[in-house]
């Protein structure tokens, strides 16, 4: 990774010519499970982005291979591969944003919540290492099921006495992905001008696209909002089911994960306007996180934006997610205070 290092500043040099990108601060980001289906493209997107100047790839084993063969790319980032835990802290020193998308993903048959045993443990022990490391970092939770994972996060973070709701996020931009290229085609409408909002949290009927709100605006019957409202709340299970048990969504996830962190890193730099929706800590509803428009700043979520209109089959989608989203924050929240 030393020669990727060397290779990189040079490039460095020639990107600040013909971009002009010497007044971009210095930012770390680190990938925590690096190594993995989304790991390894959301590590080499995240090396196009020039608003990273160091990028740390962390997991239990296998980084040091993704970071040599990422790091040759001639882009901005210094990248160095961190592999066991003995490693952490190093991957961690220092960060600006850290993305999580270490844990098990589904198989056929599989809910998100199925995932919870194995990936609740995986993030707990992360988060404290974050907690410990960088706790001033901005943490983007793509680990399922992000509607417990991130209450699991805050609750670690409060224990540890660094929890800043403003620095938390469940990553649910790929629902936000996918409800733009499905509404785009159904509306006859450029998708790179489609703009969706998606609410709720991160799994099933929980998310909750808001189709009366979509750009450009068009005229499509109640079945065709409900086909759509179902397709993208269906979307993660569409691609398990197709990649028939060798794991759920990684490349569109990666997308996804990228563009999040890239609006964080946007937002951290003074960008003005950066608004994504993402799971955080809410007082929009009754419960205690809950994923909507939040515009980013310098300290991360600087303003959780209102719903908006509903329409009575949006409305009636809210008050049903409800219960099950409120129980998977309690289980999440459960879990870290007993373990
Ligand atoms: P994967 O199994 O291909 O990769 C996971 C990686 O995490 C592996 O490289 C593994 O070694 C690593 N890992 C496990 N324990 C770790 C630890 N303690 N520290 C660091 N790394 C560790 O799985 P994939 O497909 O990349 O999915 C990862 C997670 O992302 C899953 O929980 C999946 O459900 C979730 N996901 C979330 C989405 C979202 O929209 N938020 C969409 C798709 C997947």
């Amino acid at each position: 990774v030393r020669s990727a290092v060397s290779r990189s500043s040079s490039s460095n040099h020639l990107l600040r010519r013909s971009f002009g990108t010497e007044s971009v601060p210095e930012r770390k980001v680190t990938v925590l499970g690096a190594a993995g289906g989304i790991g390894q493209p959301l590590s080499l997107l995240m090396k196009l982005n020039p608003l990273v100047s160091r990028l740390a790839l962390y997991d239990i084993a296998g980084t040091p291979g993704v970071a040599a063969d990422v790091g040759h790319v001639n882009t901005r980032s210094e990248v160095t591969g961190y592999a066991g835990e003995e490693q952490l802290a190093k991957a961690l020193e220092g960060s600006d944003v850290v993305i999580i998308p270490a844990g098990v993903p589904r198989k056929p048959g599989m809910t998100r919540d199925d995932l919870f045993n194995i990936n609740a443990g995986i993030v707990k022990s992360l988060c404290t290492a974050i907690a410990k490391y960088c706790p001033n970092a901005l943490v983007n939770m793509i680990s399922n099921p992000v509607n417990s994972t991130v209450p699991i996060a805050a609750e670690v973070f409060k224990k540890a006495g660094t929890y800043d709701e403003r620095k938390l996020f469940g990553v649910t931009t790929l629902d936000v992905v996918r409800a733009k290229t499905f509404y785009a085609g159904k509306a006859n409408a450029p998708v790179s001008e489609v703009n969706v909002p998606v609410i709720g949290g991160h799994a099933g009927i929980t998310i909750l696209p808001l189709f009366s709100q979509a750009t450009p605006k068009a005229n499509l019957s109640d079945d065709t909002i409900l086909a759509l409202t179902k397709r993208t709340q269906d979307g993660g299970t569409e691609v398990v089911e197709a990649k028939a048990g060798k794991g759920s969504a990684t490349l569109s996830m990666a997308y996804a994960g990228a563009l999040f962190a890239d609006a964080c890193l946007k937002g951290l730099n003074g960008v003005p306007d950066v608004v994504e929706c993402t799971f955080v800590q809410s007082t929009v509803t009754e419960l205690p996180f809950f994923a909507s428009k939040v515009k980013l700043g310098k300290n991360g979520v600087e303003q959780v934006l209102d719903l908006g209109t509903l329409s009575d089959f949006e409305k009636e989608g809210l008050e049903k997610l409800k219960p099950e989203l409120k129980a998977s924050i309690e289980k999440g929240i459960q879990f870290a205070n007993a373990n």
